[in-house]
């Protein structure tokens, strides 16, 4: 039931709306004025607009005159005083006519009927050609359609045409059932501005020679309205009846073009104001301009539309919009608060919501935009930050963070009193060292660059960057870091931290103002600021370190790489020992280890060099090295000097046999009778630390104590004066040439590395 009832609603629904809509249609036109005034407008069923009239007093001429005829119910209109009946006129130049049929029967092949009509019509109405079709039915019959036809052109012309079709077949059987193609049914079309149509039907066998000889067999011809008329086979019997068939008339104002009959006022059919005239293919019609409608060939006919009041949906203002009817045409408004150009669209217009719209539309855009910005951002920084973290971490472990935390616990756990180690992150030193600017470098080695960076707590440092880092040194690395963070020396560089997250490892020491020792003893300004007392003090300081190193850290320590490069000075000429970048570790029950010979020509022990058996006496000779070179400032290794004076140890030991000591003294120290002793025994102390057998060299422990003591008791050197010159000298030549070729010399330090074999 349910379906049934809502087929029924949407029925009565789009009945309502059809009647609706064509209540709509028909508003304008019956509002307005067709017929003439005290005309009537209408016979029967049909209107009857001007120039058409059912009189000659209400027709514009004798060519529109309707005939009336009230006899009929309801009363039908005929084309003046023809037989043709009129359905239906309109004021767009067409008029529907029904005309008569012509028929020829037979029976027995003896004619019974034969209906010839013909169509005259007046000048100015033709047969519409695209409308219309010349149609012959029957079995046995030709059709000829002939007349005159008007050409249009520069002179009227009415011409004659002939025209026409055959349609034959042996029974009704043969029809086919829908289409006039020859076989019961025959078309032609007629000429454009056919103006009188006679048609002639006729047989060539009188039906004799069909199957429906015997019975009525009738021919049919006529023009008709192709939209009402589609061919039937029933058609060959049942025509019979019919009288007559739609055809649609074209009719038109007047022969001329509209050109031509605008010339003459009282003759032009486009009375009306507000008309417009449109020339066609049998004359010039009118119509009403756009906005107008009526009758244009009334005087006044053309009224204008109130668009207003008219519901046409293409004339009408949108919701909100007031609508002013104008002549012609129509505005639109919207109401107040309302803004928009009332065709299209009318919208509530707060100008504080405006505002506030274009300000929310605004807001969000920048919103939307600043998340998606925010949101990439955080997105790519948090991968940015996510693979430096990884990138670190594998840093971390390549430099052997890992084993160096352990070794730092346990450390801790063995004595308490290590020393801690910050680990810094890299971001920290390189805000410190403003990314590692070229201008905060403060030294440059062979095993890296060193950079005075600024702690967040204004603390300075120096930071070491290794050049490259030999993954195989890592131990040794982690062993210098950890050497380091045992010695709490005074006269030691000391190890702020290291930060393992980059790829090189790097080193965080305090920072050292006054330069290195080398320096101040090669420049001729700075060693001149240097006194002996400073010099007595600095050798005293180094040897107090070595001698810690050797005897009071535990497990003892040997440097290594005891120079006046690596020793540093403070403003007060403290001297601070650093690099122990090659220092080693002495396990508790060895004395001597076997390594990779490593220190630096002219500082580096001979014994050492063959033996590769690294003991503390190494150290004792570097230092001795280094205490020649602070007494006559000469460099460790020159080779622009004359061969027997470019070790710097062999010469002070040949000079001081020959008894040239005083010759060879640095020219800033000065000499006179006070110090020449004291000048003496450390000359003395030199020497022995300088033997080539490293038994017979002085302990550091000694030799901090002689130093400390000479510095101490200046006077009294004199009293061991003598004993120096029992000293035996014991100066060999090394038994060894340096020879770039079998040792390898690094350019910028002199660091030698010289492989052994299983020299580890
Ligand atoms: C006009 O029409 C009415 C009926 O609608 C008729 O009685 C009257 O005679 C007609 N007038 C003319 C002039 O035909
Ligand atoms: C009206 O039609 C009838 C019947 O066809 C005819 O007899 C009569 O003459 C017609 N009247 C006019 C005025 O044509
Ligand atoms: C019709 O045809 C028949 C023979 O088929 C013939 O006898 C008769 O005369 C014809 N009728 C006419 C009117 O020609
Ligand atoms: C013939 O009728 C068609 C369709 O109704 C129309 O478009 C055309 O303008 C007419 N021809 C003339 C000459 O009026
Ligand atoms: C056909 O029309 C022409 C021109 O209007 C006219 O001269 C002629 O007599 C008409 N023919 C018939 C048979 O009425
Ligand atoms: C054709 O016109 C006649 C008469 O006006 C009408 O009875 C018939 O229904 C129409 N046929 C079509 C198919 O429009
Ligand atoms: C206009 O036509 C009328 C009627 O046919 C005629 O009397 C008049 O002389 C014409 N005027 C002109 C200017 O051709
Ligand atoms: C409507 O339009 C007419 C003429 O265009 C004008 O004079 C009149 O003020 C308008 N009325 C309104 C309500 O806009």
């Amino acid at each position: 039931m349910a379906p049934n009832y809502v087929m029924i609603v949407a029925l009565i629904t789009f009945i309502c709306f059809s009647l609706s809509f064509g209540d709509d249609a028909m508003l304008p036109t019956n509002n307005y004025l067709i017929a003439k005034p005290n005309c009537n407008e209408s016979c029967g069923d049909v209107n009857i607009p001007f120039p058409f009239g059912i009189t000659p007093d209400c027709a514009l001429r004798n060519q529109f005159l309707v005939i009336c005829n009230y006899s009929f119910h309801p009363p039908q209109p005929f084309l003046g005083n023809s037989r043709i009946e009129i359905t239906s006129i309109s004021l767009a130049g067409q008029l529907k006519v029904l005309q008569f049929i012509s028929r020829d029967c037979y029976r027995a092949g003896i004619s019974t009927d034969n209906n010839q009509p013909f169509i005259v019509l007046p000048s100015l109405l033709t047969v519409n050609n695209t409308a219309n079709s010349f149609i012959a039915v029957g079995c046995d019959t030709y059709a000829i359609v002939q007349g005159y036809y008007t050409k249009f052109g520069t002179k009227i012309e009415y011409l004659p045409y002939i025209t026409g079709c055959m349609s034959m077949c042996n029974s009704i059987d043969d029809v086919g059932h829908d289409t006039c193609s020859g076989v019961g049914c025959c078309k032609t079309s007629i000429p454009k501005g056919a103006r009188n149509v006679t048609i002639t039907l006729s047989s060539y066998y009188n039906y004799n020679d069909t199957d429906m000889k015997n019975d009525l067999s009738c021919s049919y011809a006529f023009v008709v309205d192709q939209a009402n008329f589609s061919f039937s086979k029933t058609y060959l019997s049942s025509l019979q009846k019919a009288e007559k068939l739609p055809l649609v008339l074209d009719w038109a104002i007047g022969e001329e073009t509209c050109e031509v009959a605008k010339i003459n006022s009282t003759t032009y059919g486009c009375k009306s104001k507000n008309s417009d005239c449109q020339d066609n293919s049998n004359g010039y019609r009118c119509s009403c301009m756009q906005g107008y409608d009526g009758n244009p060939y009334l005087k006044d006919g053309c009224q204008d539309i109130n668009e207003c009041v008219d519901r046409k949906p293409d004339y009408r203002c949108v919701k909100n919009a007031i609508c002013n009817n104008t002549d012609g045409s129509y505005t639109c408004t919207c109401h107040p608060d309302f803004s928009g150009d009332g065709y299209t669209e009318c919208n509530r217009d707060n100008p504080q919501r405006k505002i506030q719209n274009i300000y929310l539309v605004i807001g969000v855009t920048i919103g939307v935009a600043l998340m998606v910005f925010i949101i990439f951002g955080w997105s790519y920084t948090a991968f940015q930050r996510r693979r430096m973290l990884i990138m670190k971490k594998k840093f971390f472990q390549e430099n052997g963070g890992l084993v160096l935390l352990q070794r730092l616990k346990v450390g801790e756990e063995g004595s308490s009193n290590t020393n801690t180690v910050n680990i810094f992150t890299a971001e920290e030193l390189q805000r410190a060292t403003n990314d590692f600017d070229k201008d905060r470098v403060v030294g440059q080695g062979g095993y890296g660059t060193v950079y005075k960076g600024y702690l967040k707590d204004n603390c300075i440092v120096a930071i070491k960057k290794s050049k490259v880092i030999d993954r195989n040194q890592i131990e040794q690395f982690i062993n210098e870091v950890l050497v380091l963070s045992q010695i709490n020396h005074r006269n030691v560089v000391k190890l702020l931290g290291c930060c393992l997250e980059t790829e090189v490892p790097l080193l965080v020491y305090e920072f050292i103002s006054n330069g290195t020792l080398s320096e101040h003893l090669h420049d001729k300004l700075k060693a001149s600021a240097l006194s002996l007392d400073i010099r007595l003090r600095v050798a005293a300081e180094t040897a107090g370190l070595l001698s810690y190193l050797h005897s009071a850290a535990y497990p003892p320590i040997i440097h290594r790489d005891i120079k006046s490069v690596n020793i540093l000075l403070d403003k007060s000429y403290t001297a601070k020992v650093s690099d122990f970048g090659a220092s080693r570790l002495v396990p508790a029950n060895q004395t001597e280890l076997s390594t990779l010979v490593q220190g630096t020509l002219g500082y580096l022990d001979p014994e050492y060099l063959q033996t590769s058996q690294l003991t503390e006496k190494s150290d004792v000779y570097s230092f001795g090295v280094v205490l020649v070179e602070l007494l006559t400032g000469r460099k460790a290794l020159c080779f622009q000097r004359p061969e027997e004076e470019r070790s710097l140890a062999q010469y002070f030991i040949s000079s001081v046999e020959k008894g040239h000591l005083f010759d060879i003294l640095d020219d800033n120290i000065v000499c006179d009778e006070g110090n020449a002793g004291q000048l003496k025994n450390v000359a003395v102390i030199a020497q022995r630390c300088l033997n080539v057998k490293g038994d017979d060299r002085p302990t550091m422990k000694e030799v901090a104590a002689e130093l400390e003591a000479g510095s101490k008791l200046k006077h009294s050197w004199a009293q061991i004066d003598q004993q120096s010159e029992e000293i035996e000298s014991l100066l060999p030549g090394f038994g060894y040439e340096y020879s770039e070729h079998s040792i390898h010399v690094d350019s910028i330090t002199n660091h030698a590395t010289i492989p052994f074999p299983g020299g580890r």
